[in-house]
């Protein structure tokens, strides 16, 4: 796609972004510099119905949401910034949905045996309409020859032609904002689209997926707490996945959680436990365990699916997690803070003894207390003032892991309110901290401590992280939003420009 065309619907994005005032929104008016606010005010005149309705974080998800795959794509990887963006309007952009209507049946089946190279019927007996659609593939129950049923998900027609031409307007808009607005080069936009497209690429190669279903299924396997579905190797292309119907209800309908049979406390217990242990002990999780992705079953089986995000931890972030939580526990923070500067997360021309004195501020108050008293705000306020401080730079599979784990604890908590997640997760953590800090001895003394400690460190990954080394101050939203505002400022200009002159 040529640049012009790439342009023009980059204009047309932020018409529709104005028309929801979802792009400097008048929440943030009482931050912005008087020009700004001049600015943003003229902008606000061509605001329509839709501006009224709703936090800024809900407007831009519901203009995300009609603005195709790298758009939804784009607004997910925004909802992980909570540390630029602040938190409410993360969480919003969070519940961003991708759902569209399906395609129909007849253009289900040639894309499938385009992409099998073999007719339908050499494979399936059966296929029915979809059960759910997205931006990028609906998934069909089916039945194979052998009369199993499966699931069938297939990409969209055409969605590579789509995800070439918005992956141009993300890049397009991402060179503007770095060369126009200074203030936006903080946010790393090109490297910050990189990956948002790359994320995209592999989302379009299905056979990905059915590795990554493969691969984790083997690693759930050892431990029972949750299960894949299995490989249908024979209905797998680029363009479709072919996996064993996942027994059991899907958990997004609410009636599942009144099964007859069902041991919730169970239940929840395997989902935590099943996370932790794919990512503590096999270092590969599955990244997006919400609702809409498991399926239960009395008393407390759960298998879940979808595996286009699989996170991986490498045995030096498991390494590094363990050594973290042992060194708050002793209250050595000189030796954390060593961990931070060897690991390369904090650049090496930062004092170490400072570093470890914010860690201090940060742990101290933690410790001897019940995780319920701890401000979050303060401990906010503290971890933001660190990473802007010291330009620390968690690398994405932490924030990945992190993120997961606020999911994981929500999901279990609304089957069992009761959950302790620090409970669930003893016997898994216990193995763990075990095992990658030796001597065994010295540490088996500190394991119990260690679960205190763990739930305290837990909360602390609950606050948002920092994915790159890019680290705004705490007025970043404003300047993210200012600087959005203004290109988009410049684009309508230059677009009336070209319209009526
Ligand atoms: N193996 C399966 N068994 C039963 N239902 C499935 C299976 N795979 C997918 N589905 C259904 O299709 C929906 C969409 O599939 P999913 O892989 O989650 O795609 P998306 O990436 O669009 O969320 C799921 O939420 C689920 O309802
Ligand atoms: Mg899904």
């Amino acid at each position: 796609m040529g640049q012009m065309s790439a342009f023009w619907r980059l204009v047309g994005a932020g018409w529709v972004l104005i028309r929801a005032d979802a792009l400097i929104p008048r929440e943030i008016d009482p931050v912005l510099p008087p020009s700004a606010r001049l600015a943003a005010r003229t902008l606000r005149l061509f605001s329509g119905p839709r501006a009224r309705r709703g936090r800024p974080g809900e407007r831009l998800a519901g203009v995300l949401e009609t603005l195709g795959p790298a758009a939804i794509k784009m607004g997910q990887f925004l909802s992980t910034r909570a540390d630029i963006f602040g938190a409410p309007f993360a969480e919003d952009l969070s519940r961003l949905k991708d759902r569209l209507p399906p395609f129909p049946l007849d253009q289900a089946r040639i894309a499938i045996e385009q992409s099998l190279g073999r007719p339908i019927e050499t494979l399936f007996a059966r296929l029915d309409e979809p059960v759910a659609a997205a931006s990028l593939a609906q998934a069909h129950p089916a039945w194979l020859l052998d009369g199993r049923k499966v699931a069938v998900k297939v990409l969209r027609p055409g969605i590579e032609h789509r995800v070439v031409e918005d992956s141009a307007v993300l890049r397009l808009a991402a060179a503007l904002a770095d060369r126009l607005v200074p203030e936006a080069r903080r946010l790393k936009p090109r490297d910050f689209v990189e990956v948002v497209i790359r994320a995209l690429d592999l989302e379009m190669d299905l056979r990905f997926e059915a590795a990554g279903c493969a691969e984790l299924g083997e690693v759930m396997a050892q431990d029972a707490y949750m299960t894949a579905p299995t490989v249908i190797w024979d209905g797998v292309g680029k363009r479709v996945l072919t996996l064993t119907w996942a027994s059991g209800e899907p958990l997004s309908d609410p009636a599942a959680l009144n099964l007859p049979g069902l041991d919730r406390k169970a239940l929840a217990d395997n989902i935590t436990r099943g996370f932790l242990a794919q990512a503590l002990d096999h270092g590969l999780f599955h990244a997006d365990l919400h609702e809409g992705n498991l399926f239960i079953a009395a008393p407390a089986q759960v298998v879940a699916v979808d595996y286009g995000i699989i996170g991986r931890l490498g045995s030096g972030e498991r390494k590094y997690l363990a050594e973290i939580l042992y060194g708050f526990l002793n209250r050595d923070y000189a030796r954390i803070a060593r961990i931070h500067f060897d690991a390369g997360y904090v650049p090496a021309h930062h004092d170490v003894d400072a570093f470890a004195q914010a860690l201090r501020a940060v742990g101290e108050p933690i410790f001897g207390r019940d995780a319920r008293q701890v401000s979050m705000g303060k401990l906010l306020a503290q971890l933001f003032e660190i990473t802007a401080l010291f330009e620390m730079a968690l690398r994405p599979e932490l924030v990945l892991l992190q993120k997961t784990m606020v999911t994981v604890e929500g999901v279990a908590r609304r089957i069992d309110p009761a959950h302790d997640i620090w409970a669930a997760a003893d016997p898994v953590v216990r193995r763990w901290i075990t095992r990658e800090l030796s001597p065994v001895a010295k540490v088996r003394d500190f394991t119990d401590e260690a679960l205190k400690a763990l739930r305290a460190l837990v909360r602390l990954a609950e606050t948002p992280p920092a994915t790159t080394a890019v680290v705004m101050p705490r007025t970043g939203s404003s300047l993210a939003w200012f600087a959005t505002g203004a290109l988009v400022a410049v684009l309508s200009f230059l677009a009336g420009a070209r319209v009526f002159g």
